[in-house]
């Protein structure tokens, strides 16, 4: 019996000093990845958004790990998009130009991600190209400066584009609009009495608008366009990450022609984004953007440049822009994006049935019909001035909102209801004094809670604004 027992103990002591030792061998136990174990999900991404517990110092210098509503100007990092890149860099070499293993590997990573990046977006490798831009702005600029011939080349774009959808075009052609409704929408009859009565070449227009988050119907926009012999370019910054979109219509003339949009926006900040488009255009075409990379020789006074994508990729390759850009693409659709929309239609509706109770408030856009509505909030008071508001949402707060016209002032004055001729007057103005809204825009991580603190502060934000107005600027009607 004792001799049994002395047995046991030895073989329980040799256990404990092994777990010991493993325990010691390999440092901390490694935290479990419940990402790679259940998948990542709604539920779960918040554990792995980067820097979301880190804290910053607040005004009255308490510290406070900041509420972010600024997804529709950028998203943080996922820590698996971060993991992804660092493990990849590990490979890094020269893309497309070297001799080397690493060489190899990355050249081929970096090509291999268009595919994905077609398949992302429902378009047929046999008719469309990708290729990489910085971002958004970068891809319309290629776009404007390569598709455009001449300065008399009509473009038809609307009322509701951000100034990347708009400005390229102004510099590059001709460009003609189709007006937004009352509530701020495209009007697409609109958009047809354009395209009757104008010669247009291409048709460029936001899949997703970053002040309102109206959805516009892009198919429907693609098929007018081309029953008037136009192409159609979509600015798909805002959609990218909050609805599965598709180059390929219902029917063949619904499909997309061409379509932009940035890995920033899509929880990768190291650059980049991709131009997917026809691809017998873009090899007919290049851009206004010369440099390596872009050849095939280069003679004394002659050049030969290669076919797209590479013509549209003047120096060297964003490689970690790329790879995150894949990791991006993974983790979006693993979420799904069902998930994403019904997920941002609870923040929307419970963000607006808030404001909606508050005095003076105004909120832009249809705020009865919020379903066709990306995770985009903007709103005012009509009696206290937004940018102090914004100010003390996140000075005091922690609350990071976005305040202004947001790249898009056309747009804006028309929600504002203010002419051409009004805005004038405030071209001078500081930034203060400029009108503006607050913006909210959802990620995938934001919770109902932190619309529940948002509410709940946002009243005496509105209160010190005003304090801090009449001590500092006295203005009467800050607004406008
Ligand atoms: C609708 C829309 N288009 C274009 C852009 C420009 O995107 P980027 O700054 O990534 O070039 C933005 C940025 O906010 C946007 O919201």
């Amino acid at each position: 019996m004792e001799k049994r027992t002395g047995k046991k103990s030895l073989l329980m002591l040799i256990i404990l000093t092994m777990s010991l030792c493993l325990i010691s061998a390999c440092g901390q136990t490694p935290a479990p990845d419940p990402g790679e174990a259940d998948g990542y999900t709604l539920d779960n991404i918040r554990n792995y958004v980067v820097g979301i517990d880190e804290e910053m110092e607040l005004d009255n210098g308490s510290k406070k790990a900041v509420t972010n509503f600024d997804n529709a100007a950028t998203t943080p990092a996922l820590q698996p998009v971060t993991d992804e890149v660092n493990e990849k860099l590990q490979k890094y070499g020269s893309i497309g130009r070297g001799y080397s293993q690493k060489s190899n590997y990355s050249t081929e990573l970096y090509n291999d991600t268009r595919d994905k990046v077609l398949e992302f977006v429902g378009a047929d490798p046999a008719n469309y190209t990708v290729f990489y831009v910085n971002n958004t702005t970068d891809g319309l600029n290629k776009l404007a400066t390569a598709l455009v011939e001449d300065k008399s080349d009509v473009i038809l774009t609307t009322r509701i584009e951000h100034h990347s959808n708009d400005l390229p075009w102004r510099e590059n052609a001709t460009v003609i609009y189709a007006e937004v409704d009352d509530q701020g929408r495209v009007m697409y009859d609109e958009i047809e009495k354009q395209l009757q009565n104008n010669d247009v070449k291409y048709v460029s227009v936001t899949a997703a608008s970053n002040v309102t988050g109206y959805v516009t119907d892009v198919h429907r926009v693609a098929k007018l366009a081309h029953k008037y012999g136009a192409k159609i370019i979509v600015d798909g910054a805002q959609i990218v990450a909050h609805r599965k979109f598709s180059m390929l219509g219902k029917t063949e003339d619904e499909n997309i022609d061409f379509f932009v949009f940035s890995a920033h926006k899509m929880y990768s900040p190291y650059g980049g984004g991709a131009v997917v488009g026809l691809s017998d255009v873009l090899m007919e075409h290049m851009p206004k953007f010369y440099g390596g990379g872009t050849i095939n020789i280069v003679g004394d006074d002659w050049v030969e440049y290669a076919e797209a994508p590479k013509s549209y990729e003047a120096g060297s390759p964003n490689y970690p822009g790329v790879v995150g850009l894949g990791k991006a693409i993974d983790i979006l659709e693993e979420i799904g994006f069902d998930n994403i929309e019904a997920h941002e239609k609870v923040l929307n509706q419970k963000l607006v049935d808030g404001l909606l109770k508050m005095d003076n408030i105004i909120v832009y856009g249809d705020y009865e019909d919020l379903s066709d509505r990306v995770g985009v909030i903007t709103f005012n008071f009509s009696d206290a001035n937004s940018s102090l508001v914004a100010e003390e949402l996140s000075q005091h707060y922690g609350i990071a909102t976005r305040r202004g016209a947001f790249c898009a002032n056309p747009y804006v004055w028309r929600l504002y209801g203010l002419t051409d001729e009004q805005v004038h007057n405030f071209a001078e103005c500081s930034d203060v004094n400029t009108p503006g809204m607050i913006r909210v825009s959802f990620g995938i991580y934001n919770t109902e809670e932190e619309v529940d603190y948002l509410l709940k502060v946002l009243p005496d934000a509105v209160k010190r604004a005003k304090k801090t107005n009449e001590k500092n600027w006295n203005m009467a009607n800050p607004e406008y």
